[in-house]
């Protein structure tokens, strides 16, 4: 298995978490996916170029998405050689992540045992990331519902796929409605860390969705399929999968996923009225919570900005609502977080990073804070005890009001005031991007929508 803990594993499963119920091991006792961890070597997988020689616009498409970088990112360079792998090495209670990161994340290397794997310069097979043969070769779960790689696998001659009438000359073809099912996506993409804490699920967030009941898979949304043929002599057909595999890391794609609608009380107002303002915000094309997958330390938030008559501009906070561990959700510029950051790497007298990067104080974040077995919030997902505290995340569908009050200036008879809402994105904390040097489109806020309203200032006098 991913994470081999002995010790028995607290019950997470409070309401919301229905499929804990159905499946006891996530409650009860440990939880054992059977472990493939050196169950083969590197040359029993083909590389993605010899699959490149007839699937070439399969091989294209995958080659520029994340599934082929998912080692090499340097994202994930840093936090596996930089953190987890020396936290596992000093802290018994995570020491399974050295191979539990790389099942997912450089499969390859934990199928032949190669753990831990040389770094991305190495140049080594780890870093072909999740190819080809990798999802074309698993063929179940050894559990109800997949996680942390409990796959079962078939290596060798056939390729498991959509088609039950696929013919090549390179290898044997199978039909598999594993392939073409939600869960092959759930057995990376649901994740139970060594404290028993769910650090991603966003299969489960799927399966409450109405997308599950609809029958609209993760496939649908980030494969997609296109006319054509998937090889040369392969059968001309309408929907050939695509294979981008989409995400945060694809701007254009990423701008459509939510949206704001803005209103007021009072469209008209006098000076030294207060008007009330609110943002619905509604996730309108995700299968599943935005932000969702890693949402340590994913980043989604509103500012709402104010220009009054003489074109003054400031940020207005947004109204606070009362629940608790709510100040996680509100940005404040004097907050930090990621103090153990200095525990994993060592640094003396570390006091923490700021907890919400450059985001203007009062926005309000939509997250799902991580917190250490100290209490303290964390990006590193391994290191997590609780993270059910606070969840104000997009559930798909369902609009989230927030509230500004905006107290028209005395003396005012006449103007307009305008008022902007504007939804930002990003993958990792700007505190964070800085911290480990990472490259600017890691950590840069892109605009996912933005609104605005006039408001008149009239005298009635
Ligand atoms: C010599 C050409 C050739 C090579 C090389 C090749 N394939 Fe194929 N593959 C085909 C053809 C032809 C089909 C059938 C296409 C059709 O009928 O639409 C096919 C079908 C498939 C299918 C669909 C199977 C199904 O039943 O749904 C998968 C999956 C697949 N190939 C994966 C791979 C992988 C992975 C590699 C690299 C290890 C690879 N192929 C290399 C020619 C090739
Ligand atoms: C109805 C379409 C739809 C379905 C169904 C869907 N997704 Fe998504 N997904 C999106 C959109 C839009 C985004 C971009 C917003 C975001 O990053 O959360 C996204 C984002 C993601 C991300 C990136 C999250 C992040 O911010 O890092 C992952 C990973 C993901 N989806 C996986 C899945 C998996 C796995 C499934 C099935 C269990 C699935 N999606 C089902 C539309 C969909
Ligand atoms: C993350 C898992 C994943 C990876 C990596 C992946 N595939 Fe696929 N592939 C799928 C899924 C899922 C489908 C079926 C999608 C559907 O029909 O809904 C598929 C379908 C196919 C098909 C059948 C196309 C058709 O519609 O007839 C071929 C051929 C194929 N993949 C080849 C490849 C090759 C070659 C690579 C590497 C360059 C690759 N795949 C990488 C998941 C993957
Ligand atoms: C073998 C493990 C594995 C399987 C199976 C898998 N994924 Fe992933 N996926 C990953 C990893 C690892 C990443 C993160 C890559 C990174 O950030 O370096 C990822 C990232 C993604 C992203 C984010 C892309 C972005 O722009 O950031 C999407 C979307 C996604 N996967 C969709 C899917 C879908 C849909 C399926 C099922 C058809 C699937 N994945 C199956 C391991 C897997
Ligand atoms: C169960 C499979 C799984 C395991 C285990 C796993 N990851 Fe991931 N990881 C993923 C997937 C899937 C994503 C993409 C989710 C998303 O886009 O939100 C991801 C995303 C990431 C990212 C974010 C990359 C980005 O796009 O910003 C980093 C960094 C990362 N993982 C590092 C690690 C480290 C370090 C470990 C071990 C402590 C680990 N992962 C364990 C599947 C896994």
């Amino acid at each position: 298995m991913v994470f081999r803990f002995g010790r028995v594993v607290y019950c997470l499963a409070i309401a919301g978490f229905a499929w804990l119920i159905v499946a006891p091991a996530g409650c009860s006792g440990t939880i054992t996916p059977a472990s493939l961890e050196g169950a083969y070597t590197y040359q029993d997988f083909n590389q993605p170029d010899a699959c490149s020689a007839c699937h070439q616009n399969i091989h294209q498409d995958w080659s520029n998405s994340l599934m082929a970088l998912s080692f090499v990112h340097q994202w994930d360079d840093v936090e596996y050689f930089q953190l987890a792998l020396p936290h596992a090495r000093k802290l018994d209670e995570v020491s399974g992540i050295k191979s539990g990161c790389i099942a997912c994340h450089g499969p390859l290397a934990y199928l032949a045992g190669d753990i831990p794997p040389a770094e991305p310069s190495a140049g080594t097979r780890v870093n072909e990331g999740v190819s080809c043969e990798v999802c074309h070769s698993i063929t179940g779960s050894t559990g109800q519902e997949p996680f942390n790689f409990s796959v079962t696998m078939d290596v060798g001659d056939t390729k498991y796929g959509p088609r039950d009438d696929a013919f090549s000359t390179f290898h044997q073809s199978q039909y598999s409605g594993f392939t073409i099912s939600s869960r092959l996506c759930a057995t990376c993409h649901d994740e139970q860390n060594p404290y028993g804490a769910w650090v991603k699920e966003t299969y489960q967030e799927w399966k409450d969705s109405s997308c599950s009941s609809e029958n609209i898979l993760c496939q649908d949304c980030h494969m997609g399929s296109a006319p054509g043929i998937s090889a040369p002599g392969g059968k001309q057909r309408d929907d050939i999968a695509v294979h981008t595999f989409y995400g945060p890391h694809s701007e254009n794609w990423l701008k459509g996923a939510a949206s704001i609608k803005l209103t007021t009380d009072r469209p008209e107002a006098r000076a030294g009225w207060t008007i009330t303002i609110y943002a619905d915000v509604i996730n309108d094309s995700c299968g599943h919570y935005f932000p969702t997958g890693s949402t340590e330390e994913r980043m989604l938030w509103l500012e709402l900005w104010i220009t009054d008559a003489a074109g003054q501009r400031y940020h207005l906070p947004c109204l606070a609502k009362g629940f608790e561990g709510e100040e996680y959700t509100i940005a404040d510029s004097f907050a930090t977080a990621y103090g153990d950051l200095g525990e994993i790497m060592e640094i003396a007298g570390f006091e923490g990073l700021s907890r919400d990067g450059d985001i203007p104080d009062g926005a309000r974040i939509f997250r799902r804070p991580f917190f250490n077995p100290q209490g303290d919030m964390t990006i590193c997902q391994w290191y997590t005890a609780e993270n059910s505290l606070v969840n104000y995340r997009l559930a798909p569908g369902k609009p989230v009001t927030e509230t500004y009050f905006y107290r028209v200036p005395d003396g005012l008879s006449y103007g307009t005031i305008t008022v902007e809402a504007d939804l930002y994105y990003a993958l990792v904390p700007s505190s964070i991007g800085d911290f480990f040097g990472l490259p600017e489109s890691e950590f840069k806020p892109l605009l996912i929508d933005h609104q605005s309203l006039t408001l008149s200032i009239v005298d009635w006098g």
